[in-house]
């Protein structure tokens, strides 16, 4: 059996003694697919691995996500999402302002991801200490925590999701680029069950986040935006987070059913950032 540490009360762990640049057998690879179910992120540290190497390995879990912006993928990696501060030739390597808010990645399509693959190639520090940490909220326990009458009232319904509610947000800081028509047309606004059952454990996880949820469908704006505002707040709150904080050779997964995530911007340039993503197609809930 792996060993693995606990990393939070809520969720998050440390898997012990695997090299991920050597393929893991099945036996292995199996006993970090259940960790990950149950832990819901999971990481090692201390891993040297190729975008090859990181690419091969998210295979195993099926199929890859090509993200809508090709403007901060990989160049000659389509699979891989740069997520960076660093600025070469005069232009951005990746995208310098992801995921600043609560959410799960790619929740705005009809078939959200089931989880994202993360890797730490540099970690901006201040005085020997790391910064740009990434916090996860568990969406099962955030789930059970909820009171009875709350859950009832919200099992039935459905929310609205928009990439554009989150792209616009982002946009404000001056670092993105306009939305092509051709890219808006690839993410339409989807609706999903505000909460959802895991597809591989079956436990219920709340599916909506600050980050793209734009209405609850059946309730008019003014009762959806109360309704979802507590939601929003009891979802993050501090007993539901880990806080991870980065290492150079980091390789952390987290689920997008299970989890959400939201990252701190609290370095900037000569401190530099630089994490690599592959997203794993998910099924619709
Ligand atoms: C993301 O949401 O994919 C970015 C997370 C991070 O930069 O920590």
């Amino acid at each position: 059996m792996l060993s693995v540490q606990k990393a939070s009360t809520a969720l998050g762990a440390e898997i012990l003694g695997v090299d991920l640049s050597k393929e893991p057998d099945e036996r292995t690879f199996q006993q970090i697919v259940e960790l990950w179910h149950k832990h819901e992120v999971v990481f090692f540290r201390n891993q040297t691995l190729t975008p090859e190497q990181h690419v091969a390995f998210s295979r195993r879990f099926g199929e890859l996500e090509h993200h809508v912006r090709t403007d901060v993928c990989k160049p000659g990696y389509p699979e891989i999402l740069v997520v960076s501060n660093i600025i070469e030739n005069g232009k951005p390597i990746g995208s310098q302002d992801a995921g600043l808010f609560w959410h799960s990645d790619l929740c705005y399509k009809a078939e959200p991801s089931r989880g994202s693959l993360f890797y730490a190639r540099e970690v901006p520090r201040k005085d020997g200490e790391p910064l740009g940490d990434t916090m996860f909220a568990s969406m099962t326990t955030a789930f059970d925590a909820l009171p009875e009458n709350t859950k009832k009232r919200i099992s039935g319904l459905k929310a609205v999701n928009s990439y554009l509610k989150a792209y616009h947000c982002d946009r404000k800081s001056g670092q993105r680029p306009p939305l092509t028509e051709e890219q808006k047309k690839k993410v339409p606004d989807v609706e999903h069950p505000m909460i959802r059952a895991h597809p591989f454990t079956g436990r219920k996880c709340v599916f909506v986040n600050e980050g793209y949820t734009i209405r609850i469908n059946g309730l008019d704006q003014a009762e959806s935006d109360k309704l979802l505002a507590e939601i929003l707040a009891h979802i993050t709150k501090p007993e539901f987070v880990y806080r991870h904080k980065w290492q150079d050779g980091d390789f952390l997964m987290w689920d997008n059913c299970s989890t959400q995530h939201c990252a701190i911007a609290d370095y900037s340039l000569p401190q530099r950032r630089l994490m690599e993503r592959t997203t794993l197609r998910g099924l619709a809930p």
